[in-house]
């Protein structure tokens, strides 16, 4: 007889509840302290760029949306199968509940379930873009494994806060706990441009003031200080140094890092995924005009994915002219430089049941 176990999704009525908690909450108590005002609160002023950032997969990338589809099930190679069904009492013996979702779905969702105080990763996870469930990322496909605890770096980058209870040593490891629902989801306003209550206080007191106070202007930094604000979460996974929550617009992101000596030193043995920093800086494109950064090409308050056009124009800003005839540069035909140029490629480190692929930043002439 296969053992069977389960992984039970919440049903939809203790979804709502949890959803309308977290609107609830007062702005008063952000979990990051007194300095930081939350997300909803920059609304009341910057409606547009609120709205659009909905939209973006830095505000989902953590959430209780699941994707995946149910009932559902997978099987291991020793034949066992986990069973993927919802249920409204939320709880079945020998199952565990969907308490995270990790990733926005663009490619991928991950899920996490939370128990001894500590969040852990379930063994199957959901392939949008191939629209099955999948073994997770690194997990062993011979049998379903449950025992993966989830370091708070992991929420460094997908997540605005996440209270941390304790941190022990226990031999040479770090063993962490976390409190009990204390959780910014995703990406926020003030991961990007620091701690804000004291920029509503002032502009909530003084409503005709169009000059922005307490706020850095992202514009006014320096070329390497805005590439820095997105390398901070975009140059791939290295040991931190301090807490990424800590970062404020003007810091240096290799501040928050141990230097990174293992990684490979040429741009095109770097896995694609998540070195998004490391190969643009890396292209010519950056070497040579040495002004440009990450927002030279993407806003980040817009989702603007598969929006080949409107990036190809990016490219026209500079690349004015054919530079060679094998290069169909047509401005009649439908643009399209990202397909050449920044070609999709497999990531040598994520296999999601086939193989993940990702566009590269290192800009360049590929084989077609
Ligand atoms: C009570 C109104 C109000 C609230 C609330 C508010 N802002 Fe502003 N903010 C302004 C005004 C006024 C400006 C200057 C004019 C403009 O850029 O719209 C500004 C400008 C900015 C700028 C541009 C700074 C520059 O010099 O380029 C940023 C960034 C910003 N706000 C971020 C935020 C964030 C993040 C929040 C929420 C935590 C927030 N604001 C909440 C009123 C507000
Ligand atoms: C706090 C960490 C963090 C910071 C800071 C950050 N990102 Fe991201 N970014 C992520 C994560 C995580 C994802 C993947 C989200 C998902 O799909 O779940 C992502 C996804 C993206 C995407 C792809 C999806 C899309 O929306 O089209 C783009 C583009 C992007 N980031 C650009 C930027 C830029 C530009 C900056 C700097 C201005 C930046 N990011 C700063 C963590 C970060
Ligand atoms: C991933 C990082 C990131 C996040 C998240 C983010 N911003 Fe920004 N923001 C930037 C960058 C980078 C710029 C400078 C854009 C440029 O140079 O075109 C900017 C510029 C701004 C500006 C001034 C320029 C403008 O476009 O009017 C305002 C206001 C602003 N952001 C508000 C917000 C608010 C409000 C939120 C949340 C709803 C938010 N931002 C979330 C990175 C971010
Ligand atoms: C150093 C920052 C960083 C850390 C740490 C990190 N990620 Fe990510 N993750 C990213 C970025 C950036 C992306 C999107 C860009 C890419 O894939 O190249 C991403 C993408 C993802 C996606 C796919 C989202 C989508 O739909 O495209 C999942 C799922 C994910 N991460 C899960 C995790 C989990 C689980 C952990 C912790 C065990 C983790 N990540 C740790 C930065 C990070
Ligand atoms: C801010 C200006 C700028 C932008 C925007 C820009 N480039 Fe470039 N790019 C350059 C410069 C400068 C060079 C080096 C000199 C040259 O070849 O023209 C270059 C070089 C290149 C090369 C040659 C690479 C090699 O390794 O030989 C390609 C291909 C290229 N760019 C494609 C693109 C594409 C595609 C885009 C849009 C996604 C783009 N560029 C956006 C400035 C830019
Ligand atoms: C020359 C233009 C250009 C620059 C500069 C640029 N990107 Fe991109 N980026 C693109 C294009 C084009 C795509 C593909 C969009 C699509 O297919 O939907 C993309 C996609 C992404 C994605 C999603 C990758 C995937 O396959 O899901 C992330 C993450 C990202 N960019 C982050 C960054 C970061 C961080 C920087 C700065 C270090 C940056 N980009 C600089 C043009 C650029
Ligand atoms: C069908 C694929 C294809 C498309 C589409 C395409 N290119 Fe190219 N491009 C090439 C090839 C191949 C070369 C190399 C030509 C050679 O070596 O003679 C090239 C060369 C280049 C170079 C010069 C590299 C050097 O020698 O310095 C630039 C810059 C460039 N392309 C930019 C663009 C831009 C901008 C677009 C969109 C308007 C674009 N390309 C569209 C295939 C393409």
């Amino acid at each position: 007889m296969n053992k069977q176990m389960l992984l039970v999704a919440t049903g939809i009525i203790g979804l709502i509840v949890l959803l309308s908690q977290c609107i609830k909450q007062p702005v008063t108590q952000d979990l990051r302290g007194a300095a930081y005002a939350g997300a909803n609160t920059c609304a009341g002023c910057h409606q547009d760029i609120y709205n659009h950032y909905l939209q973006t997969t830095h505000f989902k990338t953590t959430s209780k949306d699941i994707l995946g589809s149910f009932p559902a099930s997978f099987t291991y190679d020793n034949g066992e199968r986990v069973l993927m069904s919802v249920t409204d009492s939320g709880k079945v013996q020998g199952s565990h509940l969907f308490h995270l979702s990790v990733g926005s779905g663009r490619h991928a969702q991950t899920y996490l379930y939370w128990q001894n105080e500590n969040y852990f990763q379930l063994p199957v996870s959901y392939y949008v873009s191939a629209g099955h469930w999948a073994n997770s990322p690194g997990f062993p496909t011979s049998h379903p494994k449950f025992d993966r605890q989830i370091p708070s770096t992991c929420f460094g980058c997908h997540s605005s806060a996440v209270g941390i209870k304790n941190v022990t040593m226990i031999g040479r490891s770090l063993n962490e706990t976390f409190e009990k629902g204390k959780l910014i989801y995703g990406i926020d306003c003030e991961r990007c441009h620091g701690p804000a209550a004291a920029h509503v206080a002032y502009h909530t007191a003084h409503p005709n003031e169009k000059k922005p106070m307490h706020m850095t202007a992202v514009r006014a930094l320096g070329n390497q200080q805005q590439l820095d604000m997105c390398a901070l979460c975009h140059s791939g996974l290295k040991t931190p140094q301090k807490s990424l929550f800590g970062y404020k617009p003007g810091d240096a992101y290799g501040d928050y890092f141990f230097p990174d000596i293992s990684g490979p030193s040429r741009p095109s043995q770097l896995d694609i995924h998540g070195t998004q920093y490391q190969l643009f800086t890396a292209s010519r494109c950056f070497k040579e005009s040495r002004q440009m950064n990450c927002t030279t090409c993407h806003d980040p308050h817009q989702n603007e994915a598969n929006n080949t056009v409107a990036f190809s124009q990016k490219c026209m800003q500079c690349h004015q002219q054919q530079p060679s005839p094998r290069c169909k540069f047509d401005k009649m035909a439908v643009l399209n430089c990202i397909d050449c140029h920044m070609p999709k490629l497999p990531s040598s480190k994520i296999v999601l049941s086939g193989a993940y692929y990702l566009r590269t930043h290192l800009i360049g002439i590929y084989k077609q």
